[in-house]
């Protein structure tokens, strides 16, 4: 097996993060307006096949975990055969996905079969009425099917609400009151300004401190874990519960000094940072007839020139070039 990468600043690049389409079939107001995003016409996304090859060129320089995002991955024709074959990639040990699982349960044993060990479920409130609200759609049910299906094949989930002032905050307790009684983890998320329009939310009111000491209030004994390197959430315990709890502070951005992931637009740019506009047309060289070994010391190449904080550099950027791109497109 290689060895594993090193960036710049000595951070171990082991893990890219896929978006393999820019659609979604609900419309998250944190995410999109409610008319949608400006989709990408088919050609200009990456085919199965570029994707495989760049994943299969990123293992060789020690990737070894890939995270299918979009938009909704599920929305996009034969995910699972592909998640199949990506699977077979030498090197590639671990295989997630991040979905809203609006389509996602009858996939689940197939998935099972396949190896997903974990798959992140985007879910904001257990309740219809705000379900309905929040995502422009009333899809709860199907979503609980998914989790359902999920906890019945095994597969571990980690929920990812994220929490917004004035509307999901009476949902904190009863979803983090799912790790009782169910082996889940329960990840509450800052809300970013990445909803594809042009308000620049500055300070947010339920920041990770918020959130931690509402859940203290609530759960007494609530007890912080050690995270491995890399994590987005700081873990917390609570007594006698079988899942954990996690507060993720996307916006305060406490976990960029071990950032060790990567991106792939659908479109194909690599990113080395959330916040960055795309370092690398990867679709171009692709097209262009680059060899594997050139695409490798393309991609190579770009990892020597990674920023040490992105969001610092993002905060330094004047007000109207701060990017509100749309979380679809990015890839969470
Ligand atoms: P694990 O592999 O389970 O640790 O998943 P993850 O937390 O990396 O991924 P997931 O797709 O579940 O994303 C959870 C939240 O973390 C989403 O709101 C993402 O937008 C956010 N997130 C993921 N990576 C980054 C990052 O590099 N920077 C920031 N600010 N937020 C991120
Ligand atoms: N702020 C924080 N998290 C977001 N997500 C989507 N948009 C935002 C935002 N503006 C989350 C989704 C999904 C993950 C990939 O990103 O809830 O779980
Ligand atoms: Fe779709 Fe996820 Fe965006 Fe919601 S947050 S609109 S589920 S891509």
């Amino acid at each position: 097996t290689p060895s594993v990468l090193f960036d710049n600043h000595g951070r171990p690049l082991e893990y890219v993060r896929l978006a393999v389409t820019d659609r979604c079939n609900l419309r998250c107001f944190y995410c999109m307006p409610a008319e949608g995003i400006e989709y990408l016409p088919k050609n200009e996304l990456l085919s199965y096949e570029e994707m495989e090859r760049t994943v299969r060129v990123l293992a060789g320089l020690g990737v070894r975990k890939a995270r299918l995002t979009g938009g909704e991955p599920f929305v996009r024709r034969d995910l699972v055969p592909f998640i199949g074959r990506l699977s077979e990639i030498p090197g590639i040990e671990d295989i997630s996905l991040t979905t809203n699982g609006v389509l996602t349960a009858p996939h689940v044993p197939e998935l099972a079969r396949i190896g997903v060990k974990a798959v992140n479920l985007s879910l904001d409130t257990l309740d219809r009425t705000r379900f309905h609200r929040i995502t422009r759609r009333d899809e709860l049910p199907r979503v609980l099917d998914t989790f359902y299906a999920l906890l019945a094949a095994g597969i571990q989930v980690k929920i990812n609400a994220v929490v917004m002032d004035g509307q999901n905050t009476q949902d904190l307790v009863p979803l983090a009151e799912l790790t009782r009684e169910l082996p889940v983890d329960v990840r509450f998320i800052e809300e970013m300004p990445f909803n594809g329009g042009s308000h620049a939310a500055i300070g947010i009111p339920w920041d990770h401190r918020r959130i931690r000491e509402h859940l203290a209030e609530n759960f007494p004994g609530l007890t912080p874990v050690a995270s491995k390197p890399g994590a987005t959430a700081t873990d917390y315990t609570i007594p006698g519960h079988l899942g954990r709890v996690g507060i993720i502070a996307a916006y305060s951005r406490t976990f960029c000094g071990t950032c060790n992931r990567i991106r792939l637009t659908a479109e194909g740019g690599l990113k080395t940072c959330l916040y960055d506009q795309g370092v690398l047309d990867v679709r171009a060289l692709l097209r262009g007839g680059a060899s594997d070994l050139e695409v490798q010391e393309a991609l190579a190449n770009a990892f020597r020139f990674r920023a040490a904080n992105g969001f610092e550099a993002e905060q330094q950027r004047p007000l109207h070039q701060l990017s509100f791109e749309s979380m679809s497109t990015i890839g969470g």
